[in-house]
């Protein structure tokens, strides 16, 4: 515990079930949750709304350092444009400098709670080391490509697997061989792999987890 406000800390691939299971851990316990991959998405998209590419080293840290709340409420921050703006925006040392603050803030003074959940790729390994609770979510290629597929066909909209799948293959890499806070499980990480298991299996076997410790 860091001034009595418990920290716990998820990361992992993208459609591992990270940000359902932070979420639903975050209500159960009362704490604030932090979705820190919205943030890399937000100022991705703000590049893209610019009319800047995601790989522009200058324009990517000032839109990091100029980063607005509203610019995390834009519409399309959910799409797979953003996604994949993200994951290039995030290889940028300047700009994940630029967003450390305002994470590790949210972490150790949760607005009206607490304790904190943050979940991303980085969160146990450079944003919050201390956190009290570690955990790196992980499902296989397959699994997570069949999951963000359900999951865009249910909002209506077009996919195709072998695209999601090489798309979701194309960020895996770029995210884990990354220089800066590549995506790999922190020192006394727990790691949960739910290639087999529900929301409601990980969110119990979690909790419990937690209530161990
Ligand atoms: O979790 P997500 O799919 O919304 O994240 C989008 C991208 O943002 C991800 O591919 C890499 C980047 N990201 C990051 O580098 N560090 C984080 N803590 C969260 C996200």
């Amino acid at each position: 515990m860091k001034d009595n406000t418990m920290i716990i800390a998820i990361d992992g691939p993208a459609a591992a079930g990270k940000g359902t299971l932070a979420r639903r851990l975050a209500s159960e316990l009362g704490f604030d949750y932090l979705d820190t991959g919205l943030i890399y998405r937000a100022v991705g998209m703000k590049l893209a709304h610019a009319g800047h590419d995601p790989s522009d080293v200058i324009a990517a840290e000032r839109a990091a350092r100029t980063l607005s709340p509203a610019d995390l409420e834009a519409p399309d921050l959910r799409q797979d444009e953003a996604a994949q703006a993200a994951s290039k925006v995030a290889v940028i040392p300047g700009v994940r400098a630029a967003l450390l603050e305002f994470q590790r803030n949210f972490a150790s003074h949760p607005p009206g709670a607490k304790g904190a959940v943050l979940d991303g790729r980085d969160i146990g390994t450079v944003v919050c080391p201390a956190a009290d609770v570690k955990l790196f979510v992980t499902a296989s290629l397959e699994k997570r490509a069949e999951r963000r597929l359900k999951e865009l066909q249910e909002k209506g909209l077009e996919a195709i697997h072998s695209t999601v799948l090489a798309d979701m293959r194309e960020r895996d890499e770029r995210d884990r061989n990354r220089s800066v806070a590549p995506l790999v499980p922190a020192d006394g990480a727990v790691v949960l792999d739910t290639s087999d298991l529900d929301a409601d299996q990980a969110f119990a076997w979690t909790l419990a987890h937690i209530r161990s410790k």
